[in-house]
C-alpha cells in the first residue's frame, strides 16, 4: 500500500491568514442559541442589523427582476442604471463628486473595506484606526500583513485630532480608517473634526478610508462625508452599504467610491473574488436608492425614540452612558458592576437574562462597556430594562 505523507509543514493554512480571527460575537451568539433551546428568556441587545423588515417597493423590485429575466452576468462593477443612480446620490447627498464610473457595487459595506485595505495597503504599512472601533477591521488590515494602531477618539476630541493622529503615527503610516457614525460609540464625527483629520491625512500624504455604513442613522448633529472635502476626493475610498438604510442587512448590497488608482484596486479584488453582486439584487438596490425618503425619516424616529428609552434607563441604572449621536448602539461604562467587559457580559446574561457585546471586542479602549444595540422593539427594551433592574 502507498503511504500518503501529510506534512504539518504542507498541512497549514497560508501565513497570511495567521493573525486573521473569528468573530467573538459569534461565540456569544451561540451562547445564546443554547439559552433559548433550554427554554430561557434572553432579552436580546447584542444584535448589530435593523430590527425592520425590508421596506416593501424593495422587495417587488427583486421580483420583477426575476420575471423580467434579469439573471444573467452583470457588469462585475454593476449594472450602469445603478451605478448611475449612486453616483447621483453621492453628489446630492454626501456632496462627493462622483461620476458613474467612479462608482463600484459590492456584496456589502465588508466588500467595500476589504477591497480599499487590499488596494492601499502593504506588508509592514501602518493604519491608524480611532477606537473603540468595529473589530472586522483589524482583520482586514492584518489580511493585508498591514499592522492596526489604535487611535482613542476620547483623545482625540480633547487634545485635538491633529496632535493625537500626529502622536501614533510614523514613517510606516499609511492610511486611516474613519468611521462616521462609530460602531460600537455612536461617536458622528463633526465637519470640524472631519476637517481635522483631512489636513492630516493631506499633510502626511495619507490615503482615508471611510466607513460610512450608518449615514442614515445620525440623530444629534449631521452626517458629513471626508470624501467632500478640498483635496479628500483623490485620497479617500469611501465605503457604503445598504444593510443599515435599508434594512437590508441579509441581501449583501453595497458600494464604494474612489478614484484612481484605488478604483482599479477595488475592480480587481471583486473580480476575482465574487465577480459582481448578484444581478436582481441589484435592480432591488436601484428601488432603495430611489425610496422616498419618508420611509428613511420614519426609521430614523423610531430610533431615535429606542435610543432615548434605553439611555435613560441605563443611566438610571448607574451605567453612565454618553448619548451616542448616531448608529444604533449604546456604550455605557459598566465599571460599577465589573471593569472586566466580559464578566459584565456574563452577569447580565446569568443574572438578567439580558445579552450585550463585551466592549473589549471592540479593542482594549472598550474595555469597561457593554455594547447594547437599542434595535429592537420597545417592549424589549423595556423588559430588558425592567429586568436588570430587578436582578443586578
Ligand atoms: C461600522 C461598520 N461598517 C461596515 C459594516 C458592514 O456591513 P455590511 O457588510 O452588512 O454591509 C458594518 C456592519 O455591521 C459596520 O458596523
Amino acid at each position: 500500500m502507498q503511504t500518503v505523507t501529510r506534512s504539518p509543514t504542507v498541512f497549514r493554512l497560508a501565513t497570511r491568514l495567521d493573525e486573521i480571527g473569528f468573530s467573538d460575537i459569534v461565540n456569544i451568539r451561540n451562547r445564546i442559541m443554547k439559552l433559548r433551546a433550554a427554554g430561557a428568556t434572553v432579552y436580546q441587545f447584542e444584535g448589530g442589523e435593523p430590527y425592520m423588515d425590508t421596506p416593501e417597493s424593495i422587495k417587488s423590485a427583486m421580483v420583477q427582476a426575476l420575471k423580467d429575466n434579469r439573471t444573467r452576468y452583470a457588469p462585475s462593477s454593476g449594472i450602469n442604471e445603478l451605478r448611475s443612480a449612486i453616483a447621483e446620490k453621492l453628489s446630492e447627498k454626501n456632496g462627493i463628486p462622483a461620476s458613474e464610473n467612479d462608482v463600484i457595487v459590492l456584496n456589502g459595506g465588508m466588500q467595500g473595506l476589504f477591497g480599499a485595505f487590499q488596494s492601499v495597503v502593504n506588508p509592514g504599512d501602518e493604519v491608524l484606526v480611532f477606537s473603540p472601533f468595529w473589530t472586522p477591521i483589524r482583520d482586514l488590515i492584518s489580511h493585508c500583513q498591514g499592522k492596526t494602531v489604535l487611535v482613542p477618539t476620547s483623545e482625540a476630541r480633547v487634545n485635538g485630532f491633529e496632535e493625537t493622529l500626529a502622536s501614533y503615527a510614523t514613517t510606516q503610516t499609511r492610511a486611516i480608517y474613519y468611521n462616521t457614525p462609530q460602531n460600537p460609540s455612536g461617536v458622528v464625527f463633526t465637519p470640524d473634526e472631519a476637517r481635522a483629520v483631512a489636513r492630516f491625512a493631506q499633510a502626511r500624504d495619507l490615503i482615508v478610508i471611510a466607513d460610512e455604513a450608518y449615514e442614515d442613522l445620525v440623530y444629534d448633529g449631521e452626517h458629513f462625508s471626508i470624501a467632500s472635502l478640498d483635496g479628500m476626493w483623490e485620497r479617500t475610498i469611501t465605503c457604503f452599504t445598504f444593510s443599515k438604510s435599508y434594512a437590508m442587512t441579509g441581501w449583501r448590497l453595497g458600494y464604494a467610491v474612489a478614484s484612481e488608482p484605488w478604483m482599479t484596486g477595488l475592480r480587481k479584488t471583486i473580480l476575482y473574488s465574487s465577480n459582481g453582486v448578484s444581478t436582481p439584487t441589484q435592480w432591488a438596490g436601484l428601488a432603495a436608492i430611489n425610496i422616498d425618503s419618508n420611509i428613511l425619516e420614519t426609521h430614523r424616529g423610531a430610533y431615535r425614540t429606542r435610543r432615548d428609552l434605553l439611555l435613560a434607563g441605563l443611566n438610571e441604572l448607574g451605567f453612565t452612558c454618553d448619548k451616542p449621536a448616531g448608529a444604533f448602539y449604546a456604550f455605557p461604562d459598566v465599571s460599577r458592576i465589573s471593569s472586566d467587559s466580559r464578566e459584565a457580559a456574563e452577569l447580565l446574561l446569568d443574572r438578567a437574562q439580558v445579552a450585550t457585546v463585551p466592549g473589549v471586542v471592540f479593542g482594549e479602549h472598550g474595555e469597561g462597556h457593554l455594547r447594547f444595540s437599542f434595535s429592537t422593539s420597545t417592549e424589549m427594551i423595556e423588559a430588558g430594562l425592567n429586568s436588570l433592574r430587578r436582578n443586578l
